[in-house]
């Protein structure tokens, strides 16, 4: 199998390297893509040095998979060129994954979606991945009315350029900024662009791609993005309204028994998730989970995730396994 990747120098491309050789993705061949500027650079994949090439070289290649984590503009531009050669494209950009034909995916929640025929896969924005793989086990056994998000977002969501920018600030270099303001000892409700309303970017993908990944368009989603100056994984508040009545102690016993979440709810202790600690870690860890007096059917969770692992590489490469899996690959 010959495994191209679109992306491979950045924060998320460099991950689903590692991801790949932990996991031991077997390929005959793995071919490393990303701008004109890194083409000839050296990378090392399986303890072999390899050259970065160009994603025209890639697409001459022929590869069986390939995998984005480019951007929306670059996948569009050769997401196409790939799945007409055959090939299986994972985009990990928002790219395609508002279409109807094209399936967004969580492995546990929704790889049924794919078909030996599907060519193009989409990656889910990776506070959602980490917010609806364990509201998926409460919105089967309970369904959801309405979810009120409140997002605490990590800097590597951004790319490399937003680390440097908080580095910088740390040791008082100037550089480029891939913020509107400083992010260090600040906080801001800014995920990418705002549209007419006043929404942005990042929150609308939060409201769209949880209806489209539940396949429950009738669910209520309002949220709002906040980045903070953190590193290691992305915090979510979420307030859930549900249609039926519940015990939180069995709700958190469905979520104990979600293989991938990881409870950890002991606050009388200081027990809760928190970035810090979720960071390397493929699991979804849920806490404070308690019942919303203000509402009949309400419960908050907590809920935290390493954001370049199951919010996007790991993710991305448990779907490359699902078509293995499958012997489609
Ligand atoms: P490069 O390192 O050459 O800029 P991040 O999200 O961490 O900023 O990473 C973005 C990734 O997408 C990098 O690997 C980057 O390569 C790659 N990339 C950006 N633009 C293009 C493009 N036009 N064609 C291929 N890869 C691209």
């Amino acid at each position: 199998m010959v495994i191209a990747l679109i992306g491979a120098t950045g924060l998320v491309g460099e991950m689903m390297i590692r991801i790949l050789e932990e996991q031991q993705i077997p390929f005959t061949k793995f071919i490393p893509c990303a701008s004109e500027r890194s083409v000839g650079k050296e990378i090392t994949v399986q303890g072999k040095p390899c050259k970065v090439q160009s994603v025209e070289d890639a697409i001459k290649a022929k590869p069986n998979l390939a995998i984005f984590s480019a951007g929306a503009a670059t996948a569009r531009k050769y997401a196409a060129a790939f799945a007409e050669t055959g090939a299986y494209v994972i985009d990990n950009s928002s790219a395609f994954r508002g279409m109807e034909e094209v399936p967004l995916v969580v492995p546990e929640v929704n790889a049924g979606r794919i078909t030996q025929s599907t060519r193009i896969i989409s990656n889910p924005n990776c506070s959602t991945i980490q917010m609806v793989f364990p509201i998926s086990p409460i919105y089967h056994e309970y369904g959801i009315k309405r979810l009120v998000i409140s997002t605490y977002q990590s800097v590597t969501g951004t790319g490399i350029n937003a680390v440097r920018q908080l580095f910088n600030e740390r040791e008082g270099k100037s550089g480029e900024m891939a913020y509107p303001h400083p992010i260090d000892l600040n906080c801001f409700p800014h995920g990418g662009d705002f549209d007419e309303h006043g929404d942005s970017a990042e929150e609308l993908k939060l409201v769209n791609e949880t209806r489209k990944i539940l396949d429950a368009p009738g669910i209520q989603i309002t949220a709002t993005v906040v980045r903070i100056p953190v590193m290691g994984g992305h915090s979510e508040a979420v307030n859930i309204e549900t249609e039926k009545p519940f015990r939180p102690e069995d709700v958190r016993n469905l979520l104990e028994n979600t293989p991938g979440v990881v409870v950890q709810d002991n606050p009388q202790n200081s027990i809760y998730p928190m970035p810090k600690y979720a960071e390397g870690r493929d699991e979804v860890f849920v806490g404070r989970i308690r019942r919303d007096h203000s509402l009949d059917n309400g419960i908050n969770l907590w809920i935290v995730a390493d954001n370049l692992r199951k919010g996007a590489a790991t993710n991305a490469i448990q779907i490359a396994r699902y078509l293995i899996d499958k012997q489609w690959l």
